[in-house]
């Protein structure tokens, strides 16, 4: 398929060539000024520079030069402006060309995308939210555009949290035979641990640990044996993994995101070794209070950067240590292009190290890329990060449930709602307008900035949110059903009869340059923000007219064609986006 805007930089950039300048400066883009044109070429500005000339006289030789077959206005603007607006045919040809599809400007990629990274035996939060649901909608806009993505969750399954509930089992059941010195993995047994044991054990254990310095001193102890890979230790760990990942799964699959690897920082321990090795064969590892640390500060830093600990004093391995080894691991498994960390802000220090960490060994190759895309945090009304009634942390399947309960309630209240749906209908979609309503109203926020948690905004059936668009498809799905039309009937459009709708053809036409901007910026914010403009115009044109009962066969024809593209390019946005739609609202 055709990209519109390189298309169309190909045409001017002919004509600035033909006048002896040079073709990059055909730059085009849409115009910020629709009432003029719908696209438009700033390149004369640049040449005038260039070629030491005034802008407009570049703009108007160009367009005397350009080949203008194609626009129903082609014309230079003082002070230099080339102001392109399509004819109406080519217009339709290109947004129904584009609708739903996106061209494989990133085929020949592997990106690997670190996100969700939950901590096993540790309940999700909603810190944990942001991770899950941005990694996600870059995941899949990254795969649109033919990048072979490997989602990998990255689970936090290695640390101190599993040794502080090894310490406390132990103190519970010290005749549990997994905590003989003799215990035997093929022979011995123990009673399994319930995810309820779990909830409760570890925030006992995590509170004791800070009360009590010797129980503390166990837990870092039975962190680093079970690192070492003590067998009895391993055995629980394994019967926590077992309870503990089916529980997060069940939860990221009501978030509809879902892990191409469920790897963990334990898999990263057999690449540990080669990870010293390597940092040593530089020369990279000098002893710090007993730990094993690199520098990795340069000259001209501005802020402080702190050597990374790769192995404390006690022999066992930290968070650098794992993010280091995964990353052999990855170079193993995957040889990417790309790595991409989707992480809270507040690690970009750690991320910064271990960066740079990696390069110093070699790690990997000096073209492939890591980046750290850090995320800002989810606010509550008073603008602190977020926290329950009672000043707790919100667990995020307690935030789940209370999105669902409150579309749930709204859809009992709507007058749109058909009775004839049973309640199991009913709380399946009151379920996926609530997560909507969460992704978007997180997803809608340039990932950097902080943002304010407002439930009852997120969940508006009007403005800027998941609802209001899972609305819009509604209402179009509505329409077709009435006109008996499939939503994937491949009616053409051969007419325009309003502003409104031209307007609606070229966001569809440009639906390809939104998906590559998001891709390239790393931006599902800029799904959201063209998803709800084309909404929003889908909008204003259906009340403007009546589809179904239009008496001209021809023009409800073509009206018809065009809220099918418009779906197309509603749809595709949604799932990139990661949010699911609803038939009927
Ligand atoms: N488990 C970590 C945490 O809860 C996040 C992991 C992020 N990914 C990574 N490769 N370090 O903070």
């Amino acid at each position: 398929m055709e990209i519109i805007t390189e298309f169309l930089a190909g045409i001017v950039g002919d004509a600035f060539e033909k006048c002896g300048y040079d073709r990059s400066m055909g730059r085009v883009t849409m115009s910020d000024r629709l009432d003029l044109c719908q696209f438009q070429c700033n390149g004369a500005f640049e040449g005038a520079k260039r070629y030491k000339k005034a802008p407009f006289i570049i703009a108007d030789e160009v367009v005397a030069a350009m080949d203008k077959s194609l626009f129903s206005k082609a014309e230079a603007v003082r002070p230099g402006f080339i102001n392109l607006t399509l004819s109406d045919g080519e217009l339709l040809k290109f947004a129904c060309d584009a609708a739903g599809e996106v061209p494989a400007v990133n085929a020949g990629e592997t990106i690997v995308i670190d996100y969700g990274g939950p901590n096993v035996a540790k309940p999700l939060h909603i810190g944990h939210l942001r991770s899950a649901v941005i990694g996600e909608s870059i995941k899949r806009i990254l795969k649109a555009c033919g990048a072979r993505v490997i989602g990998d969750i990255h689970l936090g399954d290695w640390g101190l949290q599993i040794g502080l509930i090894i310490s406390e089992l132990k103190h519970r059941h010290p005749d549990w035979r997994c905590f003989a010195p003799d215990f035997d993995e093929g022979s011995d047994t123990f009673p399994d641990i319930t995810i309820e044991d779990l909830s409760e054990i570890y925030p006992f254990a995590s509170k004791k640990s800070k009360e009590d310095d010797g129980f503390k001193r166990e837990a870092l102890k039975a962190t680093a044996d079970l690192q070492k890979g003590q067998a009895g230790y391993m055995a629980v760990w394994k019967k926590i993994m077992a309870v503990s990942v089916p529980d997060l799964k069940q939860i990221y699959n009501r978030l509809n995101v879902s892990f191409d690897c469920w790897y963990g920082e334990s898999d990263a321990e057999k690449y540990v070794d080669k990870l010293m090795e390597a940092l040593r064969g530089k020369n990279l590892v000098r002893e710090s209070d007993g730990a094993l640390v690199v520098d990795v500060a340069k000259d001209d830093d501005t802020a402080e950067i702190p050597p990374v600990i790769v192995k404390k004093s006690d022999g066992s391995n930290i968070y650098a240590t794992t993010d280091l080894a995964t990353i052999i691991q990855r170079q193993c498994d995957f040889s990417p292009n790309k790595i991409l960390y989707i992480t809270d802000s507040r690690q970009s220090l750690h991320f910064e190290q271990v960066f740079r960490c990696a390069r110093l060994a070699q790690l990997i190759p000096d073209d492939t890329a890591l980046e750290f895309l850090g995320f800002g945090t989810v606010n509550g009304p008073d603008g602190k990060p977020f926290k329950t009634r009672d000043g707790g942390t919100m667990r995020l399947e307690e935030l789940l449930n209370m999105a669902s309960a409150a579309a749930l309630e709204k859809l009992n209240e709507s007058a749109h709602m058909s009775d004839e749906e049973d309640n199991e209908q009913k709380t399946d979609k009151a379920e996926k307008i609530g997560i909507a309503a969460i992704k978007f109203g997180d997803l809608i926020n340039q990932k950097s900035k902080d943002y304010i948690f407002d439930m009852s905004k997120f969940l508006a059936f009007e403005g800027k949110t998941g609802p209001y668009i899972l609305y819009t498809v509604t209402r179009i799905n509505s329409i077709l059903k009435k006109l008996n039309v499939p939503y994937d009937s491949n009616i053409k459009p051969s007419e325009i009869y309003s502003d409104i709708e031209r307007e609606l053809y070229l966001k569809m036409a440009l639906s390809a340059d939104t998906v590559i901007k998001a891709a390239a910026d790393r931006a599902p914010n800029i799904i959201c923000e063209n998803l709800y403009q084309t909404a929003a115009l889908f909008s204003r044109f259906y009340h403007d007219n009546r589809i179904i009962d239009e008496p001209n066969a021809a023009k409800r024809e073509n009206w018809t064609a065009l809220i099918i593209t418009v779906r197309k390019v509603l749809m595709l946005y949604l799932n990139l986006l990661g949010i699911e739609a609803v038939d009927s609202m």
